[in-house]
C-alpha cells in the first residue's frame, strides 16, 4: 500500500455526540463489517459501553474504501485557484436551503413539492434565483436547442431536482450534457430520496474535462482509512491526546441539536496544539429539532470554523456520510514520508523513515499474546520475530505478532511507515508497555540513540479512594481482579490499606470520577464484588515544618496539623457551557466551590462560556450532578489540572468513646471544620446504634474538640417479665442494670461495637 493511500483520523466530539454511531456508518460504507453483523456502537466492544452508550476503551479499525476517478473529479481536481472549490459560497448558500427544506418538509414528496418549497427558502434567504429559466443550448457556437434547469442561482450554479430513491450515472451523465451546452460551469444535482437528501456537485470545466462518462470504466483507487474512535469523557483526555498524535486529521463531530459543547472546545484545542487537519460536521441533521444555523454560526464564532466547509450529516439515517468519508480523502493528508531525524547522536547516515518508531496509543490483555500495544508507526517497519524495546520503560520483547484491526485483529506480514495497526508483545504487565511509549529496534541495535516521540506522560491518577469488600473473605478475589484489571488499565492505581472495622482493602487512585464509577461497576460485573467505596478526595502535596514534602491522598495518612507547614491542594481550570438564563445558578455553584473568576464569553443564540479556577477536591464528587440539575441538564463543563496551590486546610478527627477512627477522618477548607465536624458527629449519631450506654461522639482538630454529639443508651426493660407492683424486685433489677453498664464503660472502646455498615454509610458522604 503506497503511504499516499492512507488516511489516519480520528473523530473527536462532546460526549454523546455520536462518535461511535458515525464510525458505525463508516464500516458499513466501507464494507468493514458485514452489514447482517452489525450492531450498534460496533467499536465499543465492552459490554459495558454499551449499555451506558459511552466509550470507555477506544478501538481503532482499518477500512479500506475504493474512489473511483469520477468521485475525484466530482469532488477534488475541480480546486480553483484560490484552493478553494468552485462557487464554494453559492454551494453552501444552497446547501443550507436543501437541508432546511427536507428538515421542514420531510422526505418522500414529489419533485414539484420540493421545487415550489426550495423557491420560497430561497426568497426568504434573499439568494438571486431563477426557476426554469429558458437556456440556449449551443453546439458550434449555434442555438440547437433549449435547456429549463429546475433553478439558476445567483447567475452561476444550475440546480437540478429529483426525487428518486438513488440517483445513478444516467442521471448524472443527463445532468452533465445539458451543462456542457450552456455557458454554466457547475451543476447541483439534488436528490430527495428516501434516506434524505444528497447533493451531487457536476462540473464543466474546459482544462480538466471533468465529464462523468469521459472515462470508459472509471479507474479506481482503494484507501486505507484507519479510524480511531476516541473517548469523549474528560477522564480520558490523555487517551485522546495520544489518539490524536498517530493521526494526521480527525472530524470535529457536534450534535446539532446540542450546539458546541464543553468538550467539543477542549477536544479542538488538543486536536490543534497537534496540528491536526480539522473537518468539521453537524450531526444530527434528521432530527427535527437539530439547528443546523444556529449551530453553524456558533462553530464559526467560536472555532473558527468557515461555514463553508462544514459538512452536514446524520450518523443514524447515513445522510451526508459519503460525503464527509470522502472529504477525509480529500482534506486530511496522507502519512509524511519522514520525520525529524530523531538520532541523538547523529552518527548514522540513515534517513529518519528507516528508523523505527512506533508511538503506542493504546493497549490490551491477551492471555495467550501478553500485552498487545496498539500502535502508529512513525518510521521503519515491524514484523514478528523483530526484538524491540521500549524507549521511556525499557522493556525488551520480541514481536509475537503484527497485524491491523479489521476492527478484530487480523495478523499480518509485517507493518510499515504511516500505518496504524497491533504488536503483540508476550508481556505480562500493561506497566512494560505505557501509552504514549515509544517502540524502536531492540537491544543490540546501532541506533540506540534514538529519541522517544513526544508527548509521553505518565497516567496520573488524581481521584481517590478507599475500596473495601462487603464480604471481609472476598479480600482476596479483590486482589486478583484488581491485578487483572490492571493488565487492561494502566492508570488504575492501587494499594493494600486496612481498616479496624472493615478489614483489608486497597487505596485506590482513578483519572476521574468516571473512571471510579467504570472501576466500580467492571469489578462488580466481572468479577461478583461488592465494594465499599468512600468519599472520593484528592492528593494533596504537605510541607513539613521539619522541612520534608510529601504527597498524601488519604486523610488517615495526613501527619498532625501542628507538623504541617503548608499544605497545597491541586486545582484545575473549569470551562462551563450554558444558556444564560442559567449564568445566575451556575456562578453560585461555582462560589460554593471555592472557585475564582477568569472569564465569561457571551457566544450569542442565548449562550455563555463561563471560565473559572477550584479546587479539583470541589468538582469531582458531585459537581457535574449539580451542574446538570441547575442547568436543566444543558450545562457541559471540561477541566484541566493547572498544578498545586497553598491552601487553608485542617484535618477534623473523629474520636467514638475517646477512640480516635481514622477512617472517617476528613480534610476540609479550615472555614468549614466546624460546619464538617458537626456534619459529621450528628450523621455518626443518627447510624451508631445505641449500647447499653451513652456513647460519646466527637470532632477534634488535633485535641481542640469543635463538635461533639451523644447516642443515648439503650433503656433494656428489665423488669419486663415481672407483673404487678413489686417495686423493691424492681429498684433491684434496675441497681444491677446500673451497675453493669459501669462496668461496660470501664471496659472502654473496644466494647463500643462499630458495626461495618455505619462505616459504609459514612464512607459514602
Ligand atoms: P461517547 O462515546 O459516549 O462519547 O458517545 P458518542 O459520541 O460515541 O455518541 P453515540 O454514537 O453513542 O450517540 C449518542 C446517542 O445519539 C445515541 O443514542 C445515538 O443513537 C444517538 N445518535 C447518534 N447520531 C445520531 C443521529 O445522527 N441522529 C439521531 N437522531 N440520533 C443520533
Amino acid at each position: 500500500m503506497s503511504i499516499d493511500r492512507i488516511r489516519n483520523f480520528c473523530i473527536i466530539a462532546h460526549i454523546d455526540h455520536g462518535k461511535s454511531t458515525l464510525a458505525d456508518r463508516f464500516l458499513e460504507l466501507t464494507g468493514t463489517v458485514e452489514k447482517r453483523k452489525m450492531r450498534e456502537q460496533f467499536l465499543d466492544q465492552m459490554e459495558l459501553e454499551r449499555e451506558k452508550g459511552i466509550t470507555i476503551k477506544m478501538q481503532p479499525v482499518r477500512m479500506l474504501y475504493t474512489r473511483t476517478d469520477a468521485d475525484k473529479e466530482r469532488t477534488g481536481t475541480e480546486i480553483v485557484d484560490g484552493g478553494g472549490l468552485l462557487y464554494e459560497d453559492i454551494t453552501y448558500k444552497i446547501r443550507g436551503v436543501v437541508f432546511n427544506v427536507r428538515k421542514q418538509i420531510g422526505l418522500g414528496h414529489k419533485e414539484s413539492v420540493y421545487q415550489n418549497a426550495l423557491a420560497l427558502e430561497f426568497a426568504k434567504r434573499g439568494i438571486k434565483f431563477e426557476k426554469e429559466k429558458r437556456l440556449d443550448v449551443l453546439y458550434d457556437g449555434k442555438k440547437v436547442g433549449i435547456y429549463q434547469p429546475d433553478f439558476l442561482v445567483e447567475d452561476k450554479v444550475i440546480v437540478e431536482i429529483k426525487a428518486l430513491s438513488f440517483v445513478g450515472k444516467i442521471e448524472e451523465k443527463q445532468v452533465w450534457h445539458y451543462l456542457k451546452g450552456t455557458p454554466f460551469k457547475l451543476a447541483l444535482l439534488v436528490n430527495f430520496s428516501p434516506r434524505g437528501a444528497d447533493i451531487e456537485r457536476i462540473i464543466n470545466l474546459p482544462l480538466q474535462s471533468v465529464s462523468v462518462q469521459s472515462v470508459p470504466g472509471p479507474s479506481k483507487s482503494v484507501y486505507t482509512l484507519n479510524l480511531i474512535d476516541t473517548p469523549g469523557h474528560v477522564d480520558f483526555t490523555y487517551e485522546v491526546s495520544r489518539a490524536l498524535a498517530a493521526v494526521e486529521g480527525a472530524i470535529l463531530l457536534v450534535d446539532g441539536t446540542q450546539g458546541i459543547q464543553a468538550q467539543t472546545v477542549a477536544n479542538l484545542a488538543l486536536a490543534k496544539k497537534e496540528g491536526l487537519v480539522i473537518i468539521p460536521a453537524i450531526n444530527k441533521i434528521d432530527l427535527p429539532t437539530c439547528r443546523v444555523d444556529e449551530t453553524t454560526d456558533e462553530m464559526k464564532t467560536m472555532l473558527g470554523c468557515e461555514p463553508e466547509d462544514i459538512f452536514l450529516v446524520s450518523g443514524k439515517t447515513g445522510e451526508g456520510v459519503e460525503e464527509l468519508l470522502k472529504a477525509v480523502i480529500e482534506k486530511i493528508p496522507p502519512p509524511k514520508t519522514s520525520y525529524q531525524l530523531p538520532v541523538t547522536n547523529n552518527q548514522l547516515p540513515v534517513t529518519s523513515n528507516q528508523l523505527l518508531r512506533a508511538l503506542v496509543f493504546d493497549s490490551q490483555f491477551d492471555i495467550y499474546k501478553g500485552v498487545v500495544a496498539h500502535i502508529r508507526i512513525f518510521g521503519g517497519e515491524m514484523q514478528a520475530g523483530d526484538k524491540l524495546r521500549l524507549i521511556k520503560t525499557s522493556a525488551v520483547f520480541e514481536a509475537l505478532e503484527v497485524g491491523e484491526f479489521r476492527p478484530a485483529l487480523v495478523k499480518t506480514e509485517k507493518l510499515t511507515h504511516g500505518m496504524i495497526g497491533y504488536v503483540a508483545s508476550g508481556l505480562k504487565e500493561a506497566e512494560q508497555i505505557r501509552v504514549g511509549d515509544t517502540i524502536t529496534t531492540g537491544i543490540g541495535s546501532l541506533y540506540t540513540g534514538i529519541r522517544s516521540l513526544a508527548g509521553y506522560a505518565e497516567p496520573k491518577p488524581v481521584v481517590f479512594a478507599s475500596v473495601y469488600p462487603e464480604e471481609a473473605d472476598d479480600y482476596e478475589r479483590f486482589r486478583e481482579a484488581l491485578k487483572k484489571l490492571k493488565l487492561n488499565d494502566a492508570a488504575l492505581f492501587f494499594e493494600p490499606e486496612s481498616s479496624e472495622a472493615l478489614g483489608r482493602g486497597f487505596r485506590m487512585g482513578f483519572l476521574g470520577m468516571l473512571h471510579l464509577e467504570i472501576t466500580g461497576e467492571r469489578l462488580l460485573r466481572e468479577y461478583a464484588l461488592s465494594l465499599v467505596f468512600s468519599t472520593p478526595s484528592v492528593s494533596y502535596r504537605i510541607k513539613t515544618r521539619s522541612g520534608g514534602e510529601e504527597l498524601v491522598y488519604s486523610a488517615a495518612r495526613f501527619p498532625e496539623n501542628q507538623k504541617v507547614f503548608e499544605i497545597q491542594e491541586p486545582w484545575a481550570k473549569v470551562s462551563i457551557i450554558t444558556s444564560e438564563k442559567h449564568l445566575g445558578a451556575v456562578m453560585n455553584l461555582l462560589k460554593e466551590a471555592r472557585a475564582k473568576h477568569v472569564s465569561t464569553d457571551y457566544l450569542g443564540h442565548g449562550r455563555v462560556e463561563i471560565v473559572e479556577e477550584s479546587p479539583l477536591k470541589e468538582i469531582i464528587v458531585d459537581f457535574y450532578d449539580r451542574l446538570k440539575g441547575v442547568t436543566e441538564g444543558y450545562g457541559s463543563m471540561s477541566y484541566e489540572i493547572i498544578g498545586y496551590r497553598p491552601a487553608d486546610l485542617v484535618k477534623v478527627d473523629i474520636f467514638i468513646a475517646g477512640d480516635l477512627h481514622s477512617e472517617f477522618s476528613q480534610i476540609v477548607p479550615k472555614d468549614r471544620a466546624y460546619e464538617e465536624g458537626r456534619r459529621l458527629t450528628v450523621k455518626l449519631k443518627e447510624l451508631m446504634p445505641p449500647a447499653l450506654f451513652p456513647i460519646a461522639i466527637q470532632a477534634g482538630i488535633g485535641s481542640d474538640i469543635i463538635a461533639r454529639e451523644t447516642v443515648p443508651a439503650l433503656k433494656k426493660d428489665v423488669t419486663g417479665y415481672l407483673y404487678g407492683g413489686d417495686r423493691t424486685r424492681k429498684m433491684k433489677l434496675w441497681k444491677k442494670q446500673q451497675r453493669g453498664k459501669k462496668r461496660l464503660k470501664e471496659r472502654g472502646t473496644g466494647s463500643v461495637d462499630i458495626p461495618a455498615d455505619v462505616f459504609i454509610k459514612m464512607l459514602k458522604k
